[in-house]
């Protein structure tokens, strides 16, 4: 697959996701981390501000390209029990971010379970204003995940994101039916954007938000990634939901 294609716009991003992403160990898709960044911006440019947070940042391959992303002032925190595959994971991730500029002036780390948090301590940990896009992929088993889900919203701009790795992922097959039944009991929040797989590893991400936010963003993502956009998009709950996907196409019926 040509990934060259897969960029966020924002050249320091990009200089990251072209030179350095495949190099850092890990497993979200450039694909979806160019899309991620992208829209950190585009929230920007539309006023809104904000942290970024990710529970499971591994050895911060998406982490840094979401970092590079925030506007001075802003947060990257990064969440992991950084003891999988070994102890020197903390190192490695450290280092990886060094690497790529990534000072304490910028990020905050945070060895701990995810499960244990509350939202008033994470909130300690950023200092002032809400996260405006949080990453999740931690614990991939149904209550983990659930706990994810409330502490994000918890601590979420109004017009904020939350993305949701290994959806559809034929390694977890029922992950997605807890992210159902967490919108279910939380019906002003939507699935938005459906981003698809790379290959096996590189699983999709749900991007989900408040339902007044929908709009801030659906239109925007067809347009600059349409050479990406699946023109049928998703049934979401009974609602339209965008869908991209490296390599479009329809299906022939005759
Ligand atoms: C699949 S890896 C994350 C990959 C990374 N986001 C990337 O894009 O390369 C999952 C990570 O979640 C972490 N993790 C699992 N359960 C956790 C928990 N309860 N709290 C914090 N981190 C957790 C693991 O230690 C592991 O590093």
């Amino acid at each position: 697959m040509d990934r060259s294609h897969f960029i966020s716009g924002a050249p320091v991003v990009d200089r990251y996701l072209q030179e350095g992403y495949e190099a850092v160990r890990g497993m979200s898709s450039r694909f979806a981390a160019a899309i991620s960044a992208w829209c950190l911006k585009h929230q920007a440019s539309n006023g809104i501000a904000g942290h970024f947070a990710e529970i499971g940042t591994f050895q911060g391959r998406y982490f840094i390209a979401q970092a590079l992303a925030l506007e001075p002032g802003e947060r990257a925190l990064g969440i992991d029990l950084f003891d999988w595959p070994t102890a020197a994971t903390l190192d490695i991730f450290l280092a990886n971010c060094r690497r790529w500029g990534l000072s304490d002036a910028v990020m905050t780390v945070w060895k701990a379970d995810s499960g244990q948090m509350s939202p008033e301590a994470l909130r300690a940990k950023l200092g002032d204003g809400p996260v405006r896009f949080f990453h999740i992929d931690g614990d991939h088993s149904p209550e983990p995940l659930k706990r994810d889900l409330d502490l994000a919203l918890a601590v979420l701009h109004p017009q904020g994101l939350i993305c949701l790795d290994d959806m559809l992922h034929p390694g977890y097959p029922f992950l997605a039916g807890t992210v159902e039944r967490w919108l279910v009991t939380n019906p002003a929040m939507r699935l938005m954007c459906v981003i698809d797989r790379e290959d096996i590893v590189a699983a999709p991400k749900f991007l989900i938000c408040h339902i007044d936010a929908v709009p801030l963003y659906e239109t925007a993502l067809m347009e600059r990634f349409a050479a990406f956009h699946y023109v049928l998009g998703g049934d979401a709950l009974g609602h339209f939901c965008v869908v991209l996907t490296p390599n479009p196409r329809i299906a022939e019926v005759d």
